[in-house]
């Protein structure tokens, strides 16, 4: 009889949004008169349609799929150079990082790449987590088999190490002791789900130690469009030595409204070599020419033009909007007496639960009686336990509405 992969096995209940998700279906059921009341923050998934340059983009690229003269069937599965050279130069050049056309590798997003590009490490690689932390990355090296036992108690992992994010440390990770020997350490900034940020000296702090320490850094900067503070780096190859340890996973979802459209990429440097010399960009470049026949070209014709001056307008205009709700909903949960941290430079608002409540017991304190969607921060990890995370993607009468109503409780 066949057996199924004992480490998906491993996985403690379901991924987190689901679990959010299940939970608000369940409520809907139970109370179908309060369903249609429901103010949805949790998920990071944005509310704006596309842009009228992206809707043009993705129309013209339809029309030449749809003559035998401009068809094109398989995508080059490492992307079309029309875009990865606009991304070399717009995202990269244009911020004095030098990362060229074929170290970038385009994809259907940020969550598979982030999920995936632990497939080119050795198995017993050690792994470096923030906590609390996207979900993605611990548990799909939980499926690959490299985290050891799960602790229900603490929800840790034995071979996993954390690197706890708190309010006494400002939210900001330390680095590891050397002595744990990592190999892997993913870093996310702006922060996904505390909103924290760091400046180029730490950051450069991280390049340092993983270039002494033979470790790789993932920096995933899915969130770098909300920068508004000029002292952040928007890219970790802005500082020095990154080409030699830092892979880094971007995405189209929230600078552009791609959540449903799909497109992200992942630069690997020709640099970054393991310790007998395997490039790494070569390995990437060889799973994904393996696993996927890349991101449809309507798709990547729509990337393009984000990075036209009236596409950057376009979407210029919707990330200011969701700033300006990140605005509303930290502020006026402040006024509320509520600590609030995150929110300025990053579209998460990340709380603290009042009265000592835990994250879920709050998460259903607002479902029940105000119909305010949140996502746990314990559901991030333990450290996230107590907090609580809202987007800053919904609709503006959402993000008014829910501030009203959570001051009103
Ligand atoms: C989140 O809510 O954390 C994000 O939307 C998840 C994602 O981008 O996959």
């Amino acid at each position: 009889m066949f057996k199924a992969n004992a480490n998906y096995l491993k996985l403690p209940g379901s991924y987190l949004f689901s679990t959010v998700a299940s939970k608000i279906s369940q409520y809907c059921e139970e109370n179908p008169e309060k369903a249609g009341r429901i103010v949805r923050l949790g998920i990071g998934d944005v509310t704006q349609p596309l842009a009228p340059s992206i809707v043009a983009a993705l129309h013209g690229a339809v029309d030449e799929m749809a003559s035998a003269e401009t068809f094109r069937g398989y995508a080059p599965d490492l992307g079309y150079d029309f875009l990865r050279e606009t991304i070399a130069k717009c995202d990269f050049a244009a911020r004095g990082a030098a990362i060229s056309p074929d170290e970038v590798f385009v994809s259907d997003g940020a969550k598979s790449d982030s999920a995936n590009i632990q497939e080119i490490f050795s198995e017993d690689a050690r792994v470096a987590v923030c906590d609390p932390v996207y979900p993605v990355y611990v548990d799909s090296n939980v499926m690959a088999g490299r985290t050891g036992v799960y602790d229900e108690a603490t929800g840790l992992w034995s071979n996993v190490s954390y690197m706890p994010c708190t309010r006494e440390n400002g939210f900001a990770p330390e680095l590891p002791h050397p002595d744990e020997d990592i190999s892997l350490i993913y870093l996310c900034f702006p922060n996904n789900p505390t909103g924290a940020v760091i400046d180029k000296p730490r950051l450069q702090a991280w390049v340092d130690y993983a270039n002494e320490h033979g470790a790789v850094i993932v920096y995933d900067a899915a969130y770098e469009a909300y920068i508004t503070d000029p002292a952040l780096p928007h890219s970790i190859y802005e500082c020095d030595g990154a080409r030699t340890c830092a892979i880094e996973i971007r995405s189209f979802s929230k600078n552009a409204g791609f959540t449903g459209t799909r497109l992200g990429y992942t630069v690997v440097p020709h640099d970054l070599k393991d310790a007998d010399g395997v490039s790494m960009r070569d390995l990437w470049a060889r799973r994904h020419g393996t696993k996927f026949n890349g991101a449809p070209y309507i798709v990547q014709r729509a990337g393009e033009v984000v990075y036209s001056e009236q596409g950057a307008r376009e979407t210029g205009e919707q990330i200011a909007f969701y700033r300006e709700n990140a605005r509303i909903i930290l502020e006026g949960l402040r006024e509320a007496g509520f600590d609030v941290f995150g929110g300025v430079n990053a579209p998460y608002i990340w709380l603290k639960a009042p009265n000592g409540m835990t994250s879920w017991d709050f998460f259903d304190m607002l479902l029940n009686q105000v119909q305010v969607v949140g996502t746990p921060g314990s559901g991030f990890g333990p450290s996230g336990e107590g907090y609580f995370r809202l987007t800053a993607f919904g609709s503006r009468e959402d993000a008014l509405e829910a501030v009203s109503r959570i001051k009103a409780l």
